[in-house]
């Protein structure tokens, strides 16, 4: 089931030291590539993850919209890039059961650990967490994501143990899930501190957005975090106008406030680093979609010292994470 060699191979040579532009002053990619390609380093990331003490328990954000090809999977990728840029210390967990893809985002093969072999005990997290760039790690999810949502109570102590060294270590848990009402998608959702909903302003996304927030906040009675990002708007007005109205309903008919965090522009950049297999922020760091991202960005997670001048659920660490996970909060059992 395992195969050690093809850890190496998850590389392919579209991520190579000449194709690869950091946003990040002084970015060596070889210095990048060295912890996931020597063997003697690949027990190394989480260790390797500047071990300074951090007051703040890692945060969890959930990425779901009702509709699919809205952009989040584009958005997770570049989001966890900019709150890089921020200074976060950042895991993605690539959590679409279905169209995982968050690997292809980034020019690599399918990795060969993932979550599930995690889960399994055969491998330990350090051994899934792919170091993509200076602080931040891709976990795929694999089979895995089904198996986490739907942990077993024998399984629980060996993943809380696994995952609770990140929360030591990382700041942010970022987690792109599928689209629409599947219970692991929704399991995550509840369980995570905050909730990024995507939308685009078409009236079906917008409705099928309105669907899963429905549903999210009836099992959660309501207590949820959500922001709001409408994704692929012709200007900002428009965006406004999806958010504002969105706000209204949400406000009216769940009893549920929703943040507006802001809105990404249609951009063919987006397209164009998608085919170069690259995230927009490396690729096209001063496109427009790549500002409104770092702009999303900075109101999602504002900066250490404003952080306690901003509305903000509380972290619940991820413990608290994987506790509601396991006890499927919300889902009935
Ligand atoms: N802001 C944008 N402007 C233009 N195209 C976009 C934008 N965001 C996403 N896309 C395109 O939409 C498609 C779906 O994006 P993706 O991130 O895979 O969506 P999801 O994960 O919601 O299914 C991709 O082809 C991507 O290039
Ligand atoms: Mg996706």
């Amino acid at each position: 089931m395992t195969s050690p060699w093809l850890r190496e191979k998850a590389i392919s040579p579209i991520f190579s030291p000449r194709g690869v532009k950091s946003v990040a002053e002084g970015l060596n990619i070889s210095s990048l590539l060295r912890g996931r390609t020597a063997s003697s380093d690949q027990a190394q990331p989480l260790r390797q993850i500047v071990g300074d003490e951090k007051g703040q328990p890692l945060r969890t954000f959930a990425v779901v919209s009702g509709k699919g090809g809205v952009g989040k999977t584009n958005l997770a990728v570049n989001l966890s890039l900019a709150f890089c840029e921020r200074g976060q210390r950042v895991v993605l967990l690539d959590a679409d059961l279905g169209l995982a893809n968050v690997d292809i985002l980034f020019g690599l093969l399918p990795p060969a650990v993932t979550l599930a072999h995690v889960i399994e005990g055969e491998r330990t997290l350090d051994e899934a967490l792919l170091k993509l760039h200076e602080g931040f790690w891709l976990i795929p999810g694999g089979a895995g994501v089904q198996e986490l949502a739907d942990l077993e109570e024998r399984r629980q102590g060996l993943l809380i143990e696994e995952f609770s060294r990140l929360d030591e270590r990382a700041d942010v848990l970022l987690i792109d899930t599928a689209a629409g009402l599947h219970a692991s998608v929704l399991a995550f959702a509840l369980a995570a501190d905050s909730v990024i909903l995507v939308t685009t302003p078409e009236p079906t996304a917008i409705r099928d957005a309105y669907g899963v927030l429905k549903v999210l906040a009836r099992r959660s009675n309501g207590r949820i975090d959500v922001r709001l990002i409408v994704n692929m708007v012709r200007d900002e007005a428009e965006a406004q106008e999806v958010g504002r109205r969105f706000q209204m309903a949400a406000a009216q008919f769940l009893n549920v406030p929703v943040i507006f965090a802001g809105h990404v522009s249609r951009d063919d950049r987006v397209h164009d680093a998608v085919a170069r297999q690259r995230p927009l922020l490396w690729a096209f760091p001063d496109s427009k979609a790549a500002r409104n991202v770092r702009l999303v960005a900075s109101r999602i997670l504002p900066a250490p010292s404003s952080e306690e001048e901003l509305v903000a659920a509380p972290s619940r660490g991820l413990k608290g994470f994987l506790f509601r996970l396991s006890r499927r909060v919300g889902l009935g059992g």
